[in-house]
């Protein structure tokens, strides 16, 4: 017999939680929260008590949850493990972490040559499958549970083949959005995933939707870098792959459609705009309060090409810069994983606060992001639970269906 709290019971049956989603279709802010209003920064800069409330209710649901596993299933609370957020991991834990993605990026690439002849590391075979799949991985159904397999294969890899101990870290978005290049995963420390790219001047990218979308170019805020990464501990790192659709001026595609040989130094171009604008606290409360994966994914993913991007962009280009601003070769820039495995935190807590059993484990919903082609353009099949998820040479694939909780089947882990 597990210790269980009476508020996890409460939680799980029909104390605090209930309350929570009781009006799953207010639009408006609770109370409190209403209050600081009259200064929106403090309102949107700020995390609230109802943030902090909703995050502890979803971790009482996953313990709930895995305390019923006990004895049934593979996840039980005692094999349960948390991923955690950068700026609280040790020195020698983000050391750790650092050094298990260097030692990725030195094992050879398991993908062949005639697939793509940039591949140059095990760090490159998840850039590759990544490239290969853009088009039906993004503004789709299979978006979240592509991408959670995706990460985790990556964490994946970092414990099995470099011997990492820990788990994949998140970036809290909203936590250090008035400075992102401050914070403890770009300050340029040697702790740091490396720090900004070096000021060079320059304009912020612009986004020119393809032809017959009927978009309008969207203009995003440039950030404070846009030049080469030379401090902490990814200064001078090579990129080999892409980029495929480069953001910032100037910067050339690269050959056989990103997956050529393009070696060069990494570029950032973080600063706070696109940051506090896109993902502040108030949109990662209003993300965890809407009612069902469709509103869900029309904040979180915004609408195609219009302006309102949503944080999934709005961080992407807050990172900037090449390759982390191009969509196809994101992930050849470590941050990548933190700002995605973020992306997982905010989805498998939403899950977890609609209740396990409940339709957020197997619903993709009705909208446009719910089709197996980009933003249903041209219009397609619903995403199913039995399609598969390929991982190319970058890992083993599985379907979709497996990767609904991150509790079940293979997973066992939750944010902290
Ligand atoms: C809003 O809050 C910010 C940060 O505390 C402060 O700098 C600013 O002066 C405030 N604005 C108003 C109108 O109160
Ligand atoms: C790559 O080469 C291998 C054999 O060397 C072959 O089996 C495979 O079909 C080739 N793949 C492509 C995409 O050409
Ligand atoms: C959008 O940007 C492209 C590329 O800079 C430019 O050619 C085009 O005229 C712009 N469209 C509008 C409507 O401003
Ligand atoms: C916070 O994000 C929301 C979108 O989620 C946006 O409407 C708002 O303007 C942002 N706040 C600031 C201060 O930029
Ligand atoms: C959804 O996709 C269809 C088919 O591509 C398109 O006609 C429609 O305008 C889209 N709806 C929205 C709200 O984007």
């Amino acid at each position: 017999m597990k210790i269980i709290s009476l508020l996890a019971f409460a939680i799980s049956g029909v104390g605090v939680f209930p309350k929570v989603l009781a009006h799953p279709h207010r639009t408006t802010r609770p109370d409190h929260v209403v209050k600081f209003r009259r200064n929106q920064s403090v309102d949107d800069m700020t995390e609230s008590p109802t943030l902090v409330q909703l995050y502890d209710q979803a971790h009482e649901a996953v313990q709930y949850e895995v305390w019923k596993h006990d004895q049934t299933t593979a996840c039980t609370s005692e094999k349960l493990v948390f991923r955690r957020e950068y700026g609280s991991l040790t020195r020698q834990e983000k050391l750790d972490y650092i050094n298990a993605v260097k030692c990725l990026q030195t094992l050879p690439a398991r993908t062949p040559a005639n697939v793509s002849s940039g591949a140059r590391s095990r760090f490159d075979d998840f850039i590759v499958t990544h490239i290969q799949q853009t088009l039906s991985i993004h503004f789709t159904g299979n978006f979240q549970p592509w991408h959670r397999w995706f990460v985790y294969q990556y964490e994946k890899a970092l414990r099995d083949e470099c011997g990492y101990t820990g788990y994949q870290p998140y970036w809290d978005w909203p936590k250090y959005a008035s400075a992102p290049q401050d914070s403890p995963m770009f300050d340029g420390s040697e702790t740091s995933i490396g720090g900004n790219g070096n000021y060079i001047p320059h304009d912020g990218a612009v986004i020119v939707p393809p032809p017959g979308t009927g978009g309008i170019n969207i203009s995003l805020p440039s950030g404070l870098g846009g030049g080469f990464v030379t401090t902490g501990a990814f200064a001078h790192m090579q990129v080999n792959l892409g980029p495929v659709v480069p953001l910032q001026d100037g910067t050339p595609t690269g050959p056989e459609f990103g997956l050529g040989y393009n070696p060069r130094g990494l570029k950032r171009d973080l600063g706070p705009l696109a940051n506090t604008r896109f993902a502040n606290y108030t949109t990662v409360l209003d993300l965890l309060q809407k009612p069902d994966i469709d509103c869900y994914r029309y904040l979180l993913d915004g609408t195609p090409w219009e302006p309102e991007i949503g944080p999934h962009g709005g961080i992407h280009y807050t990172i900037g810069g090449d390759p982390g601003g191009d969509l196809f070769t994101g992930p050849g820039d470590p941050a990548f994983y933190l700002h995605h495995s973020m992306m997982d935190r905010m989805w498998s807590t939403w899950q977890a606060l609609g209740g396990f059993g409940g339709n957020r484990f197997t619903n993709f919903g009705t909208g446009n992001y719910s089709h197996v082609t980009w933003g249903n353009f041209p219009p397609s099949d619903f995403t199913k639970l039995t399609d598969k998820i390929d991982m190319g040479y970058a890992a083993p694939s599985t379907t979709i269906d497996k990767v609904m909780s991150t509790v079940s089947e293979e997973f066992c882990y939750f944010y902290f």
